[in-house]
């Protein structure tokens, strides 16, 4: 099949991509003539396991290509939408000018029976709004809403092999024809037995948020968990293993800490708490504020602690800031709870020397004012405070002998709660979690 993909981001050129690989035909478009250069190259424009190795062999194929020239998407018969919703400057609603000026300028593109998909997460009306826009420029094109589910640092397998397929159609034959070219684009997943829910678009663009709202949800309810442990004597890890059991519950996305950050769940849950104002029904997910509230607050707990550890004060005091990253084999640092914790310590007089194995160039670009070592050896040399908040493999597999030796005091506090309490304070560490006592 031959496609477009517009917009070639964190979500645009792992789809592009992944589709390449499935055997389709696929043109990349993106506005930003430094990335298309990349990706020509098969370079990935930012950090993604596995990225670099399909746009490879894409590009090879000769099935994968890139351009500024949206003309390229002409000839397509599915056109993604894939460029970014982010959050308003100054407001919590989604910025949509992006997936308009897409449209606008694929429209002439357009040829009858084409299908326009659009796979950014937009505020629950958009694709309604989107398709009437259509209709009234006679392209004879229709348009269907198919968000993704995909997790930064999995993208390329959770796009090959997504858990489900949301396909949001319009009524009667239209619809039909939308589903089915859409079978045709996921023929893969499909003979995997993927399953799909075909539905309307409000329904589509709904499951979107309210799967983010949810995990959200879930990551800010064991961090309360973790407030009320502080000032009672708990433990929220245990609490969590014990809780997860019920498989009614389950484990997974209740790892208290410092909390959730990129692009996707704090953008999520106050746009849709915005529309939700705007529908009238403000009051149905208010708990989103709680939700957003509980999870700031865990940036500033963390600092806290570091002043408390650090006997009052950070001023002048060396601190090593494990991590930038908003999680492990990302990039990105988009709202990241590591980064915004590295940033306040500095603003208290800290000397933060910041260190990540991917995030240090985003981070500059953000807060040239931080100190940054690229070396975690640098970084903890003569450290007085350790502060893990980005729980990458390396820096859950440091030994607290070893790096004991580096710093100047043993004084470790894990931001994810991802080491071992017994072992760091049996090598001579004051260790603090969050939530534990
Ligand atoms: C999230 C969703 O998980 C994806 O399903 C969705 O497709 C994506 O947003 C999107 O809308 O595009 P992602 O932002 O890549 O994916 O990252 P997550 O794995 O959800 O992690 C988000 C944040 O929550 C990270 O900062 C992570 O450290 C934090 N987190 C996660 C916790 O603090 N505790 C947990 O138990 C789990």
């Amino acid at each position: 099949m031959r496609m477009s993909v517009i917009g070639c981001g964190y979500l645009g050129a792992v789809h592009a991509a992944s589709m390449a690989e499935l055997g389709h035909e696929v043109v990349g478009i993106d506005v930003d003539p430094g990335k298309i250069r990349a990706l020509q190259a098969a370079q990935a424009p930012f950090f993604e396991p596995g990225l670099t190795d399909i746009l490879e062999s894409a590009m090879a194929s000769g099935r994968l290509s890139f351009s500024t020239d949206i003309a390229a998407a002409g000839g397509s018969q599915v056109h993604f939408i894939a460029v970014g919703t982010p959050q308003k400057k100054g407001e919590s609603a989604y910025d949509l000018s992006y997936v308009d000026a897409a449209l606008d300028a694929l429209t002439p593109h357009l040829a009858d029976g084409n299908l326009v998909v659009g796979k950014s997460t937009v505020p629950v009306g958009t694709a309604a709004r989107l398709a009437e826009k259509m209709e009234r420029s006679g392209s004879g094109a229709s348009l269907a809403w198919n968000p993704e589910f995909l997790r930064e640092g999995f993208a390329v397998k959770d796009t090959i092999s997504p858990d489900r397929l949301v396909y949001g159609v319009p009524a009667g034959e239209k619809g039909v024809q939308a589903r089915q070219l859409l079978d045709e684009v996921y023929a893969v997943a499909l003979s995997n037995d993927t399953p799909v829910v075909v539905t309307d678009y409000a329904t589509a663009e709904l499951v979107k948020v309210a799967a983010n709202a949810f995990l959200a949800t879930k990551i800010s309810f064991i961090n309360a968990m973790a407030e009320i442990a502080e000032v009672s004597g708990g433990d929220v890890t245990a609490l969590a293993d014990a809780i997860g059991y019920d498989a009614r519950i389950g484990r997974r996305f209740l790892n208290a800490g410092i909390g959730f950050g990129g692009g996707c769940l704090p953008k999520d849950i106050r746009g849709f708490a915005a529309r939700a104002e705007e529908l009238g029904r403000g009051e149905s997910v208010r708990f989103l504020l709680e939700v957003d509230a509980v999870n700031m607050r865990r940036r500033e707990r963390m600092v806290q602690m570091v002043i408390q550890a650090l006997g009052g004060q950070v001023y002048r005091k060396k601190v090593a800031v494990l991590g930038l990253a908003f999680k492990p084999d990302s990039d990105d640092v988009r709202d990241s709870p590591a980064l915004d914790v590295a940033v306040r310590l500095n603003g208290l007089g800290a000397h933060v020397i910041a260190t990540d194995p991917e995030a240090i160039p985003n981070s500059i670009r953000l807060h040239p004012q931080l100190g940054f070592a690229t070396d975690t050896h640098d970084a903890l040399h003569n450290a007085d405070a350790v502060v893990l908040v980005t729980e990458w493999k390396e820096y859950r597999e440091l030994d607290p002998i070893a790096t004991g030796q580096l710093v100047r005091e043993k004084i470790l506090l894990d931001g994810r709660n991802v080491l071992d309490p017994a072992a760091w304070r049996a090598a001579g560490w004051t260790y603090h979690g969050m939530g534990r006592p």
